[in-house]
């Protein structure tokens, strides 16, 4: 079985950038730590800035892989572009969030993803990605 987790913008800052809401985990020890839990399962990493780039990932694997777990940062709440390409993929994709979005700024209770997503898990801080690979598990 073949995951990948795709990682938008800023997201490569975890464990520095405002540690109050998103810990103080580096993306890579956790990816570890979730590889481990699941040694039979392919759990890939992917992260970019660039909204493109983040359209180029969903096109590659999103007709050969199992699932996505996609934590788009901030263009969850604006990006036409996104939700068209998962939309246009027959991979289920399940959008993750760190945070509790809807405990914050109004502009994040919005997302332009989800209806086009398997499910949307947020607030769980890390462990929302496992809570993701663990629904894309039960199928
Ligand atoms: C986030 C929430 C977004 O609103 C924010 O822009 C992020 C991270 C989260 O994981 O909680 O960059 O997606």
């Amino acid at each position: 079985m073949n995951i990948q987790i795709i990682n938008g913008p800023n997201l490569n800052l975890l464990g520095v950038r405002e540690k109050s809401i998103y810990g103080d985990t580096g993306f890579e020890t956790y990816l570890k730590e979730l590889q481990a839990r699941y040694p039979d399962i392919n759990i890939t990493y992917y992260q970019s800035n660039v909204e493109g780039e983040l359209i180029n990932k969903l096109h590659e694997v999103g007709f050969s892989y199992d699932g996505i777990v996609m934590n788009a940062g901030a263009y969850t709440h604006t990006s036409v572009a996104i939700a068209d390409a998962i939309a246009g993929i027959n991979t289920p994709v399940v959008e993750v969030h760190i945070s509790n979005v809807y405990k914050r700024e109004e502009f994040r209770h919005q997302s332009m993803l989800a209806r086009n997503c398997k499910g949307v898990i947020a607030g769980f801080g890390l462990d929302s990605y496992r809570l993701a690979v663990e629904s894309l598990l039960a199928k």
